[in-house]
């Protein structure tokens, strides 16, 4: 049989898919936190929270950016919220995610999620926060205002699948005060939040925030 130029193509993205998914290997053994490139995430490393959809392949679906904000519908809030912009053209906010231990990577849990200090009138630190993990909306919706310890952790959302097909990793987020709840988009007021109800974990990359990554 006459090979194709689309069995050439097959053979250059089984090349590339093989490849990629040996070094993805090696970083998943472990209880590593990694990037959606498969590096190490840094601890106090300021990432970009890239909400996917992790059925498709090769790219999972993005949907909307998150960001933090000081108004809704124009009024000035304070504390400052955590929201999910729709809109695709950004990448959102950069946020700082940090342990209070030295070590220079990121661990999965005791993870404290920031904005630096703070700016402007709102002098509530920039820290992640649910006011109330097992009451109603707003109170379970994720805040600011929290303290220096990291109440937070992050889950692989699904372990490598056996076909060994490169997938950028994804991870769910936990709020974990002492137990452990599952962080899901919530509609709020008309605005997409992250609460620690509902069903489906908020699955989401990390990105790290540098200057080629600003568009
Ligand atoms: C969190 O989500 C995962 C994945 O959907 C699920 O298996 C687990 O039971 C959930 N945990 C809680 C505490 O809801």
């Amino acid at each position: 049989m006459k090979p194709s130029s689309l069995s050439c193509v097959l053979l250059r993205l089984f090349i590339i898919v093989t490849t990629c998914s040996i070094s993805s290997i090696t970083t998943v053994i472990s209880d590593d936190v990694v990037d959606i490139t498969g590096d190490l995430v840094r601890n106090g490393g300021k990432y970009y929270i890239i909400p996917m959809e992790g059925s498709d392949y090769p790219t999972p679906t993005m949907r909307g950016r998150i960001k933090l904000t000081d108004s809704i519908y124009g009024e000035k809030i304070c504390p400052l919220v955590v929201v999910l912009d729709p809109s695709d053209d950004k990448l959102g906010d950069g946020f700082y995610f940090s342990q209070l231990t030295r070590q220079l990577y990121l661990d999965s849990s005791n993870i404290r999620i920031d904005s630096g200090p703070p700016v402007g009138e709102c002098e509530a630190s920039t820290s992640w926060t649910i006011p109330d993990a097992e009451g109603e909306a707003p109170s379970n919706l994720i805040t600011t205002g929290g303290g220096i310890y990291g109440v937070f952790q992050v889950v692989r959302y699904r372990p490598i699948s056996l076909d060994r097909v490169f997938r950028p990793p994804t991870y769910m987020l936990q709020y974990c005060p002492e137990t452990c709840f599952n962080i899901s988009l919530y509609s709020y007021n008309g605005l997409t939040r992250l609460a620690s109800s509902g069903d489906t974990p908020f699955e989401f990359g990390f990105l790290k925030a540098q200057a080629s990554n600003e568009i």
